[in-house]
């Protein structure tokens, strides 16, 4: 956009309808506080200052929020016009363009944002509000159209009469105002309304009695507008947001064969070719090689995974796996989990704060915990690092090419070195040296003839 624009982000309101202590601002959609969307758009679009009026809960949602922010304190939460106006002395006598937006609308696009910018620069409006015509505006403030497209009021829904509810043309409370003429009138807004609150809506029919010139420009795409105040919005806002991820990385090359199914964070990379299975869930600002082949079903949170990864029927959390592995399925990677590359991780198998070394393998029914294993070690079914006494964690150092046979117990801390051995059913409490063979379980008696003739 081009000039200086300053933007205001109301976001003080409780939320009543969500029905929460939790600031309804800080409700996440896609992995991502809806409060968050809208400052990181407004960065996206260049936008230099940014206000977030905050009040309910101001502590948690300064917390919560970064980005480039100035914040501004409402004490009382007497409206959206009365929340604008704590912008006091920070905007007094500014002379350019507002940008002004609610907290709650989290689909909001760049470009449309610069569309509304440019209505308003092309009308030399002294506002504009963001508009949609929407199938279902109950709820919304209807916008009351004057001649030549100029918005001669914005009625609330509890304010509004029989015609004015018919109108399907909503307010998004996004709005571009002209500073100079709107901050005026800020001071002559009333609260003599259904709600009792100042209403930043009556700035328009203020300044039309004033002689000033009003617009909207309306947003073909109403989805983009959708208010998020009760958790059945919240859920509607959330389908929306996860299919325009879904459609915006099989632009760039990724294959997501049911974006239904397929829950994918705002703040997640994934490389091209990688294919993604049904009933996949991936968040926490994971990043996905290209070439992989995820799910089906498949939770990943917080995990860095590389090129040509195979994941299947798995939970890997926090966890980093390299080129070519392959997980699962059935496997649980826990936080700390270290994959290098080629290592095969397969069914039943669990592996936390452990690193896997290159091409070793741990193909069923084991717990690799607290452990280094190097590379090209196998870990046969059934193992157990004993890491835990009941008190304190201790660890297994496993090292390069090491065959560890079915059933062993690795009682920590202990040592199998490089190349050695360890007999299918042993309990290992002691260190293994390289190229040795442990053997830790009873000799086997045979009994002949035990059985009697007559059984
Ligand atoms: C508002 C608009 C309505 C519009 C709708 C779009 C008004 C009077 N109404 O209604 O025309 O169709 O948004 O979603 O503006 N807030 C404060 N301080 C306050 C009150 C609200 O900062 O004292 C913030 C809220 O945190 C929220 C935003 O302003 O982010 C909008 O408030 P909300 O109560 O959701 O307004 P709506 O009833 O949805
Ligand atoms: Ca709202």
């Amino acid at each position: 956009m081009k000039g200086r624009i300053v933007s205001v982000v109301l976001a003080a309101g409780k939320g009543t309808r969500m029905k929460s202590e939790i600031p309804k601002v800080l409700f996440p959609v896609a992995g991502k506080p809806m409060l968050q969307h809208i400052v990181d758009i407004l960065v996206e679009a260049g936008v230099e200052d940014i206000f977030v009026v905050v009040g309910y809960g101001a502590e948690k949602v300064k917390a919560a929020i970064h980005g480039p922010i100035t914040w501004v304190e409402q004490r009382e939460l007497l409206g959206t016009g009365h929340a604008l106006s704590q912008t006091g002395s920070k905007l007094r006598g500014y002379a350019g363009d507002v940008l002004v937006l609610a907290g709650d609308t989290p689909l909001l696009t760049v470009d449309t944002l610069r569309a509304l910018v440019a209505e308003h620069t092309r009308g030399k409006n002294a506002a504009t509000v963001l508009s949609a015509k929407v199938p279902q505006p109950t709820g919304y403030g209807r916008i009351v159209r004057g001649n030549n497209g100029s918005v001669i009021a914005i009625a609330e829904e509890k304010d509004a009469d029989a015609m004015q509810k018919k109108i399907n043309e909503i307010n998004s409370g996004t709005y571009c105002f002209n500073w100079a003429k709107v901050e005026p009138m800020l001071d002559r807004l009333s609260a003599n309304n259904a709600q009792g609150e100042y209403y930043l809506t009556d700035i328009f029919s203020l300044l039309v009695l004033n002689g000033e010139k009003t617009g909207a420009y309306s947003v073909s795409d109403y989805r983009e507008i959708m208010g998020t105040n009760d958790r059945v919005q919240l859920a509607q806002a959330e389908k929306t947001m996860r299919l325009r991820i879904c459609h915006k990385l099989m632009r760039q090359g990724v294959s997501i064969l049911d974006p239904d199914t397929t829950w994918i964070d705002a703040d997640v990379e994934v490389g091209a070719e990688t294919i993604i299975l049904p009933q996949t869930i991936i968040k926490g600002g994971t990043k996905i090689g290209g070439n992989c082949h995820i799910g089906p079903n498949v939770t990943i949170d917080s995990c860095t995974l590389g090129t040509g990864v195979v994941v299947r029927y798995a939970v890997l959390e926090v966890a980093a796996v390299d080129d070519g592995a392959t997980i699962g399925p059935f496997a649980y990677l826990r936080p700390g989990a270290q994959i290098g590359r080629q290592v095969k991780i397969g069914d039943f198998v669990e592996i936390k704060n452990s690193s896997v070394g290159q091409g070793s393998k741990v193909p069923h029914l084991a717990y690799v915990g607290d452990a280094r294993v190097g590379a090209y070690s196998n870990i046969g079914c059934g193992v157990i690092t004993a890491n835990y006494d009941g008190t304190k964690k201790s660890r297994t150092e496993i090292g390069d090419g090491v065959f560890i046979g079915s059933n062993v117990n690795l009682v920590a801390p202990v040592k199998v070195e490089d190349g050695a051995y360890v007999a299918a059913g042993s309990t290992i409490t002691e260190d293994v040296p390289a190229k040795a063979l442990a053997i830790a379980r009873a000799r086997q008696t045979t009994k002949t003839d035990w059985r009697r003739e007559e059984d």
